[in-house]
């Protein structure tokens, strides 16, 4: 048995980890990897590191269709600082007679001689180092220098790890740019749907709408977010309006009957429209109370959330990113929706186009008519459409 430890704090894990994880398995032969959060990690310390257990649960989720890598917890379950020496000493005593590897970082081999047993850790493992791009300087003569002191084998890996950081992750989760070129697609919506690495204000206003929708809407809500912020960078618009508008877009989305209790409660006027459609009244209400509640004055992310039911003539670029991001998030699943994704990072108002053509004829299948503000819309974006998409997109 050939197993391979590869130790982390995994704050957040991403694509490069995942890649020398692949990697360095084909590279030992290895039966078996073992990717494992570091709890406490002694010389890593960091008070604002996400705890322990919800980064072990992104990694599971990173790994869930890896063959022969998994995440491990053993660092988490014994509690107190991380120190190797205990790690691979609870691999061997588990899997007897295993060759055991530990694969560690170009940076993490620099500090390894300060590592708590060092000697310790070589009796029972090899190690391989892996380097980065940037990070690779002598670290033959540096494996060489450690073998000679403390014994043991330490070889460099043939692999170089793409150039991605979890610190570039975090910094683009707060910023409000997308992550899905750093992180895997399951990774990408757990940091959407717990707001992981958001700006405090960002984080409080998803707690606070938490309190007012339901669960699913709420992931609904984040995954809008993600959806939002990829498009406003495809099409050159400010990511951070567009999280923030995505965000809010469904603030007061209650089905319709406490819509219509909380109108009557508030003394707000009601349209014939809404009336009949009591759902509509949810996007103008949002952009009501994304003012007086959340404090937005920015009459661009008002308009995306007051237009994402039905639209409007004229939409601004960031109204239809909010209207298409809604409609295709991931966890959106209607007969076409993936034809609707194709098109979406090409042509923004083709997108637009299907959808509401979608809904309009969903509704003439339910036996109603479509209303007259839907219609003037589509005839709109018809328009737009049988222009040069490239003249339109922006
Ligand atoms: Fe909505
Ligand atoms: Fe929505």
């Amino acid at each position: 048995m050939r197993i391979g430890i590869f130790g982390g704090t995994f704050n957040p894990v991403h694509l490069g980890h995942i890649w020398t994880a692949r990697h360095v398995r084909e590279e030992l032969s290895l039966d078996k990897l073992f990717m494992v959060v570091a709890a406490d990690p002694p010389h890593k310390p960091d008070p604002a590191r996400l705890a322990a257990n919800i980064r072990f649960r992104m990694l599971e989720g990173a790994l869930e269709h890896e063959n022969g890598i998994s995440a491990s917890d053993v660092e988490i379950k014994r509690e107190g600082k991380s120190y190797t020496v205990d790690t691979v000493d609870f691999f061997k005593r588990q899997i007897r007679g295993a060759e055991i590897y530990l694969i560690v970082g170009a940076d993490m081999l620099e500090s390894f001689p300060n590592w708590r047993d060092p000697e310790g850790i070589l009796r029972t493992a090899k190690i391989l180092a892996v380097g980065r791009p940037g990070h690779e300087p002598e670290l033959c003569s540096l494996a060489d220098g450690i073998m000679s002191r403390f014994g043991g084998e330490v070889t460099v890996s043939s692999f170089r790890g793409p150039d991605i950081s979890s610190t570039e992750v975090r910094r683009r989760m707060f910023e409000a740019e997308p992550v899905d070129t750093l992180v895997a697609m399951n990774t990408e919506h757990f940091l959407y749907e717990n707001a992981l690495y958001m700006p405090d204000d960002i984080v409080l206003i998803r707690n606070s709408i938490g309190e007012v929708i339901r669960k699913k809407r709420l992931r609904h809500t984040m995954l809008t977010c993600c959806e939002a912020v990829k498009l406003a960078k495809r099409y050159g618009a400010d990511m951070k309006k567009a999280r923030l508008a995505a965000l809010l877009h469904d603030c007061i989305k209650l089905p319709n009957k406490e819509l219509l209790d909380y109108c009557e409660r508030n003394g707000i006027f009601i349209t014939a429209e809404e009336e009949q459609n009591p759902y509509l009244i949810h996007s103008r209400l949002g952009a009501v109370l994304a003012m007086e509640k959340y404090g937005v004055t920015d009459p661009e992310v008002l308009s995306a959330i007051s237009c994402h039911t039905i639209g409007r003539v004229g939409m601004s670029l960031m109204d239809k990113i909010i209207y298409v991001a809604d409609k295709i998030e991931p966890s959106r699943d209607f007969d076409g929706v993936d034809d609707i994704r194709d098109v979406a990072y090409s042509d923004i108002n083709r997108a637009m186009l299907l959808v509401m053509r979608h809904s309009a004829d969903y509704t003439k299948r339910s036996g109603r008519a479509v209303n007259p503000s839907t219609q003037s819309v589509i005839d709109y974006l018809n328009g737009l459409t049988d222009k040069d998409p490239e003249e339109n997109n922006g």
